[in-house]
């Protein structure tokens, strides 16, 4: 559970207390949390922090003292919010046990205000209701921006000076998209850094919340096996997979203005990326791990326009059953170029990795729903079961398989005899299937990364100086790719993608696993 994770872990290293804070001490009797949800009437807010903040809170992860609001300009009362609320909460921490009581406990705690977000007197009011919940307790407010992005600054400023904490800490925790290239990036940072210390600023990257995702450190660290592999020496390459077998099915609108490379890449496989290439850091502190991240996106060679493949998913019939294409969407252009898959090879220009390609491979409406790092071993030199064999010795590499969703896994393909009489060999794996080695389902990444912004654990949310250099690494080939209005290569909803990635891939000495 998250609470076990907490002991686990931050007692090794407990975060750093903010300055001027009196009690940061979230279980202390005297401190209370206010959790405000900025944007609570929408998608993000009903179907990912609501149900983390009643996991935390049947994990009894959360202080004793705390209160929920929820923030948007659509009119609800306190019932309605927790009408709506309660249509989405499932009990997913023990599917045997009735819930019904904690969700009641639960939705007594959640509180609705309307306002405007850029109305300073509408947050005014809310820090007057803030106040009556918190009874004079030292009081540490959060603030979760689940909005668009172009109301983020607007909504930090009002916050911060109507509706921060007088005494206890304020945080505030911004959804990406983060910019849409170096320079909207940095201007969204100098708006917020306006109103906001960099420590009051958690920009959220769910990846980094995945339970596989965090346990990449775990297996390089404490392994003695994988590290002494961890290089150009052993490694051939390494592929990051995102796959989703649906379209932007009702995000268009947004998905219009980014696209998969800025949806997708330059943040979640790029921080993964980041995490599985890192040097050793000096220690588990959020600053340690994070310098190391971002000296690797530093060290990455500038991504070649040659190197990415882009495209687009088009309407589709199979079985009877017709899928749509990427611009049938009504909030879609007709002509739109916006790439909803994308392939594309990295470098990291640095003694470890030197040469060894990154294959990073982004969809939507492909054939299935997976996110995956592989890694691909060299060869066997003068491997004693190929060697006269006429069989390509690069059949029986090892690869490792990180899998973070659906069904948990590592596993690692190995050769092996297969049993009898005679010598023949086969490939098989060890594999680590996280269902069936844990009785307890996963705690969803919101969870962990909500609890960690409570806690002031920094250590999964991106500093900005890791946002400038991911930023820095994508921005001149998006450039490039609208500059030149490059075609997506089109493909048919629910397929493997475009036969590009292929070629690309082949160019490099690499087949997709
Ligand atoms: P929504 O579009 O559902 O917006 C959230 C709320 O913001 C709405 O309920 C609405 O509330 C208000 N709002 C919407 N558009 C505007 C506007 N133009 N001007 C002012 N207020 C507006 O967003 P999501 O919940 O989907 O996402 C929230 C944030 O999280 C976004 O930054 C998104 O990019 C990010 N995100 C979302 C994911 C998802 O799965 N949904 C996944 C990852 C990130 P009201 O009208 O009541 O004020
Ligand atoms: C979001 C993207 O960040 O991640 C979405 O904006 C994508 O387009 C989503 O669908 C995928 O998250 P998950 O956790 O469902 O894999």
């Amino acid at each position: 559970s998250p609470k076990e994770l907490k002991e686990g872990l931050l007692t090794v290293n407990p975060p750093e207390e903010d300055e001027n804070t009196v009690d940061s001490d979230a279980k202390g009797d005297d401190s209370t949390v206010s959790i405000t949800i900025v944007g609570a009437s929408g998608d993000l807010a009903k179907k990912k922090i609501f149900p983390a903040l009643f996991a935390l809170y049947y994990e009894d992860c959360l202080p004793e003292h705390f209160t929920i609001f929820g923030y948007a300009r659509s009119k609800m009362t306190d019932a309605e919010l927790r009408d709506m609320v309660s249509r989405t909460l499932t009990c997913r921490i023990d599917k045997r046990e009735n819930c019904g009581e904690k969700m009641e406990q639960f939705l007594k705690r959640c509180f609705y205000h309307s306002g405007n977000y850029d109305s300073e007197q509408n947050f005014t009011e809310l820090d007057g209701k803030l106040k009556e919940h918190e009874a004079g307790r030292v009081s540490n407010r959060l603030f979760y921006l689940s909005i668009p992005p172009n109301i983020f600054v607007d909504a930090v400023k009002c916050a911060s000076r109507s509706a921060s904490s007088a005494n206890g800490w304020t945080r505030v925790i911004v959804e990406k998209p983060f910019g849409r290239d170096s320079d909207s990036s940095a201007a969204l940072t100098r708006s917020l850094k306006q109103y906001l210390e960099e420590e009051q600023i958690f920009r959220i990257d769910h990846y980094l919340g995945k339970e596989l995702v965090e346990n990449l450190s775990v297996l390089r660290f404490s392994n003695l096996i994988f590290e002494p592999l961890w290089s150009r020496k052993y490694i051939r390459n390494v592929q990051l997979i995102f796959s989703e077998d649906f379209g932007t099915e009702g995000r268009g609108g947004y998905f219009d203005h980014y696209g998969i490379i800025r949806d997708i890449m330059q943040n979640h496989l790029l921080q993964i990326l980041a995490l599985f290439a890192m040097e050793t850091p000096v220690s588990l502190d959020a600053e340690d791990i994070r310098n190391e991240k971002v000296k690797v996106l530093r060290s990455m060679r500038p991504i070649h326009v040659d190197d990415v493949v882009v495209g687009q998913y088009k309407g589709h019939t199979r079985g009877g059953q017709s899928y749509p294409g990427y611009t049938d969407d009504k909030t879609v252009p007709e002509d739109s170029l916006t790439p909803t898959f994308a392939a594309a090879a990295l470098f990291i220009d640095n003694a470890r990795w030197d040469g060894v390609p990154f294959l990073m491979k982004a969809g939507k409406a492909l054939h299935d729903r997976r996110a995956e790092i592989r890694v691909q071993f060299r060869h066997v030199p003068g491997n004693l079961y190929y060697r006269n064999s006429g069989t390509d010795p690069d059949r029986a590499t090892n690869e490792l398989v990180i899998r973070v969703q659906p069904d948990e896994a590592i596993y690692l393909k190995i050769n092996n005899k297969v049993p009898g009489l005679g010598m023949r060999l086969d490939r098989s794996n060890l594999n680590l299937l996280y269902k069936a080695r844990y009785a307890k389902e996963i705690p969803d990444a919101y969870e962990r990364l909500v609890l960690d912004a409570i806690e002031g654990e920094r250590r999964l949310f991106i500093r900005s100086d890791e946002l400038d250099a991911a930023w820095s690494l994508f921005t001149p080939v998006l450039k490039e790719i609208g500059e030149k209005k490059v075609i997506p290569e089109y493909y048919p909803y629910g397929s493997r993608g475009p036969v590009g990635a292929h070629y690309l891939a082949a160019r490099h000495n690499v087949k997709w696993g």
